[in-house]
Parts: structure tokens; sequence; C-alpha cells
């Protein structure tokens, strides 16, 4: 079937085959077995009420894991194989098949708080008897908790304090009720967590201005109806002009002080963050790229004013507080005639070229012509337009490569793309979908230093399954024999420096489950695309954690049984009993939920 186990490495495996997407099932290479950690409702704490449907309420949501698990760690502590912790954002909720019919027409104010405090991260002790053994979560642990849609932020920054953040319950603007849509974050190297709040735009009725519009805000109720509840998701109601402007930020949590207030970082500009990935430069300063998840939205990088103290994790939490806010624009070497939207490879034998890192904000000051400081780093799309930074197709995931320090960007798809539109980091414009597969780009920047701003870039894969697509590229390694791949969203290394990439909506265009991959990157394997594992029905791969040298891989499963209804789930995973009850420990719903993947075997170390 043209599937070959991988040569060497910590985690050997022989590619599965890709699974048709209406399998309910998490599927693992043979060898492997899995394990969910913790699902949506699990009760974190000693005082938290039981998992039960029929009485879900704001209060109760508030002590249980969230929903819709996407950015994921896993550390152990320091020397220690037997204790450790998680963190796990929850994107957004699926109240329709979180909730009955009935409880939805009953509990109308109970199912939206509920929803509200499902949303979030959450952060949860780990214990287990040794290496390479599998997780479990400790109940009442010490580092436990919750952050939801109704957590107090502080807010820091150049634009902490204008009157672009100051609502009728914040006149200072600098403190925020809640976190909304967190998807992709990165653990910092002081040890803090980083995550993107993203698509906030669908919480809130917009008022019709244009800066609204630039960020997807539209008059008219919103689908989820918060604003029945809480009139500041409403931008028309007197005194809430602003609230959506303390939404679509990176946010910075303390994950090992449970009482800690997290922090929005102004200074990284306000969009749809997918992603916050730091790295210490050459010369000591705090790095983070960040992508801004929309069809032909930009790709941002900040660089830190102070620099990194190595121990001083007071001083690193400001890092964030402070430097240069840079848009990316990527130019192609080879000629325009040359990129036809096919995914023929120029004549030069690569898509490739070099980019600018194009300054809009440096410290305090405004560097966008007509614009304040605070303009841009709230309006910060508007400030990418006026700069000529590149319309990329759908920035997700964006992380750095431990062992090489090369950056990878995982372009998911963009069915926008038109052959008039193309260029040569976004090539393919085909008639039937434009981009519909996505492609994962490769940056080094100059001199290999992260502050640079110059950079080379080139693409490592066009996705797609080869068997049905002439436009697939994997950097000159033979497509048939690689697994079918499309959607690339979540990017994770190993500890040799693989690349893993997980996806989301692959069912969609390939009509394969959603999967986790593996792609090599140096040597005569360049561009091998070997797939690790499927999700059930419905569901995308978030989070991937690679923890090679401990036997195991960690995802969150997101969104499982999303195409289904109350009745008619597509997914009961991870507890796959159709016939339980909607209380207690196994319930007959899917639940998001972290999976551990991990050898049976146990021949990596
Ligand atoms: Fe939340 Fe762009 O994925
Ligand atoms: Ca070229
Ligand atoms: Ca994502
Ligand atoms: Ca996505």
């Amino acid at each position: 079937n043209g599937f070959h186990p991988t040569g060497g490495g910590k985690l050997p495996f022989e590619a599965i085959a890709p699974v048709e997407r209406t399998v309910d099932a998490m599927t693992v290479p043979s060898g492997y077995d899995w394990a969910a950690i913790i699902r949506w409702g699990d009760p974190l704490f000693d005082d938290s009420p039981e998992f039960d449907l029929e009485n879900q309420t704001g209060a109760s949501q508030a002590k249980q894991f969230g929903y819709n698990s996407d950015y994921l760690d896993v550390f152990s502590d320091g020397g220690n194989d037997r204790t450790g912790f998680l963190v796990n954002s929850h994107e957004y909720t699926n109240e329709n098949i979180m909730f009955s019919p009935e409880y939805r027409k009953s509990n109308p104010q109970d199912v939206i708080e509920a929803a509200i405090e499902a949303h979030g991260l959450s952060i949860v002790d780990l214990k287990r008897g040794g290496k390479g053994q599998k997780w479990e979560y400790v109940r009442g642990g010490r580092r436990n908790r919750r952050i939801t849609g109704s957590t107090l932020f502080t807010v820091d920054g150049p634009a902490a304090g204008s009157d672009l953040l100051k609502t009728k319950d914040d006149t200072t603007g600098t403190k925020v009720l809640g976190t909304l849509n967190n998807c992709a974050g990165g653990t910092t190297p002081w040890g803090t967590v980083l995550s993107g709040e993203e698509n906030f735009d669908q919480y809130f009725v917009g008022t019709g201005a244009p800066e609204q519009t630039r960020i997807g805000i539209s008059p008219g109720p919103t689908s989820r109806r918060w604003e029945t509840v809480d009139p500041r998701f409403n931008l028309n109601t007197e005194g809430y002009a602003n609230e959506a402007n303390r939404f679509g930020w990176i946010v910075e949590i303390d994950p090992e002080d449970p009482r800690s207030t997290p922090v929005k970082h102004t200074a990284l500009g306000r969009f749809k963050h997918e992603a916050g990935t730091a790295v210490i430069s050459r010369d000591g300063h705090a790095v983070v790229y960040s992508g801004d998840d929309q069809a032909h939205d930009y790709v941002y990088k900040f660089v830190s004013k102070q620099k990194y103290r190595k121990g001083d994790k007071k001083h690193n939490m400001t890092l964030l507080s402070e430097g240069t806010l840079y848009v990316a624009q990527y130019s192609g070497n080879s000629p325009a005639s040359e990129i036809d939207g096919t995914g023929a490879v120029p004549s030069d034998g690569d898509f490739d070229g070099w980019g600018r890192w194009i300054p809009l904000v440096k410290n305090d000051k405004s560097l966008v012509p007509d614009m304040t400081v605070d303009e841009v780093l709230v309006n910060t799309r508007l400030a990418g337009d006026k700069v000529g930074a590149t319309k990329m197709d759908r920035p997700e995931d964006m992380e750095t490569n431990p062992v090489t320090g090369k950056i990878y960007l995982a372009l998911t798809n963009n069915s926008g793309r038109t052959l008039d539109g193309v260029d040569e980091a976004n090539p393919v414009a085909k008639a039937d979908g434009g981009n519909r597969d996505g492609h994962v780009i490769e940056m080094i920047e100059r001199r290999g230093d992260h502050a640079s701003e110059r950079f080379n870039w080139n693409i490592l894969l066009l996705a797609g399954d080869p068997a049905k697509s002439d436009s697939v590229y994997f950097s000159g390694f033979p497509a048939d024999q690689v697994s079918p791949i499309s959607c690339p969203d979540n990017l994770a290394f190993d500890s040799e420096g693989n690349l893993w990439v997980s996806t989301d909506g692959q069912p969609g265009k390939i009509g394969y489950s959603d999967a986790l991959h593996k792609v090599s990157l140096e040597g005569r394997n360049r561009g091998r695309v070997e797939q690790f594992l499927a999700v059930p029905a419905d569901a995308e791969t978030c989070g991937p954690v690679i923890h090679d040298q401990d036997n195991s891989v960690f995802v969150a499963v997101q969104h499982p049984g999303e195409g289904g209804d109350w009745g008619a789930h597509t997914s009961y995973f991870p507890d796959f009993v159709p016939e339980g009850p909607l209380k207690g420990d196994r319930v007959a719903v899917p639940r998001p939920a972290v999976v551990q993947v991990f050898s049976t075997t146990g021949n990596n170390g």
C-alpha cells in the first residue's frame, strides 16, 4: 500500500492507512494504545458537582473540565516522572450536542452560562506510576484551575488604558472579564503559557463600524445569543461599544500559580490569533510568532524590548509588555509567469524566496501613517493592510523547531484564492476550490537570528491526496509514498526535530478523518508524510505534544460528533456508550478529551 516503517527514531511506527470519515474510533498504529486522560465535564475540584447533563449550569461547568479542547501542553515536574500537569484550551462550544433540546428550551440561561464557563482554559495536575506510563488527572490537585469566559484578566502594553478599551464596567480600560475562542498557543521559555484568542467576532452583536467589519463582527443577533444574558456582548448597548476590543489578544497565564491574574498583552496586536510561539533570540530578546487565521490575512511577530533573564520568571513575565510588532511580507524569486495556480514547481526547483518583517509599532510609537499606537494595536489588520503585508492562505499554527531553529507555518486552506491572486508563497488556485488542501511554509531567519528583520522561506509541502490531486508537492519526496494530508493546522516537534502536523478539515476535503502526521524535514526523507493516528467521527486533531523520549504522543480531540445532533450523534467518543446515562462517569454523548497515545511495547527509549 506504499506505507513503510520509518527508519529509526524514538517513536517507531508503521504509518496507518487513512480512515474513512464516518469511523467513530481513535485509530493508532500497531504497537500503540490510547486512553483519555480527561474529558469535558470531568470534576476538577473536591467540591465540583458530578457531570450531569440534565442540570448543567454556569456554576457546575466552572468547576469542571471545559469543552472543545485545543491547545495542549503536558509537563512532568522537574526530575520527577510521577507528577506533572497539563494545560489545555477550550476553544468553543457545540450546544446542540452538549444539551438536549428539552433542556435548551427549559433552561436557556443555564445553557448560555454553562457555555461561557466551558470556554477558556484548564490547568490540571497529573500523576502516574513512572516514566512511559499513562497519566491520570488529579481531582483537587494544587494547580487545578479553570479560566473561563468570565475570569478576571488585566491588560498591559501600550494600548492598556486606551479609550478604545474602556467600557462602563471598566473605565480604566485595564480589566477584562473572560477569554474567548482560545485556539493554539505556546509554552514560553520562562514557564508560562500563551493562548491566542481567535474567532472572538462570533460572540458580539456589531454596530456596522468598518473596523468591526474588517475583523468579522456584524450587526444582528449572534447564533449563540449570549447578548440576551449579558448586554456587554451587544456593542450597541450604551457603555459597551468597546467590549469586543477587549478580545482578540494573546493572553499569558502562569500555570503554576492558581491565584495569579492572567494578562492580555496589547503589545502583540489584536487579530484572530492562532498560536503564540515564544523563543529567545540570539542576543536575549523574547520573540513571539503568531498568525491571523482568516483567508487573506497576515503573519506577525513580536520582539521584546527587554531581554530574557534565565531563572527570573517575574522579570520574564514583563517581556511581552513592550517591544516591536512586525507583519510579514513574502517575496518569491521565480517569475510570476511560472506561478500558474496548478502547484507546478517553478523552474528553479522550489517555491521559495525571501521576506521582510515590516515594523508596525516600536515600543510606544506607531510606525504606520495616520494611525496612533492604540489604533495599530487594536485594529492591527488595518495596519497590515496599509503597509503591504502578504495576504496568506489562513495562517494557523506557527512553531519553531527546537533542533534547527527553523520556523514552520501551517496555512490550512483558502477557497477564495484565485488565479489573479496567486504568489509564490500562496501558489495554488484551482478552479474548483482555490487552495483546497493548504500548505506548510518553512522560514529561516537571516543569520539564524529570531530578531532579524529579514528571512528566507520555502514551501515544505502542498497538501492533498496524491491519489486524487495533481497539485501536491512534498519537497521532492515521491508522492506515491506519503500519507494523504489536507488542512494542516497545529504543529509540533519530536526530540529529533521531526515535524508533526495535525489536521482540521480533512473529512470535507479528502474524505478521511482528521489525523496526526509525522513529516521528516532533513535529508533524503524530507517531505515524507506518515500518518500516526486518526481521530473519531467529525473530530479535529488538536494540540499534538510529542514526548518520544517518554513513549507517548498526546492530542486534544476537538468537536467529536460535531456534524451530528442530539439523538442523532455521529460520535460517542471517548466513552462509547450510546445507550448510557446523561449523568455520571460515562455518558451517552460525545466528549472532547485529552488523549494519551502510548507504546505498548515500551521499546522506544
Ligand atoms: Fe481555531 Fe484557526 O483554528
Ligand atoms: Ca523559486
Ligand atoms: Ca487551529
Ligand atoms: Ca482550523
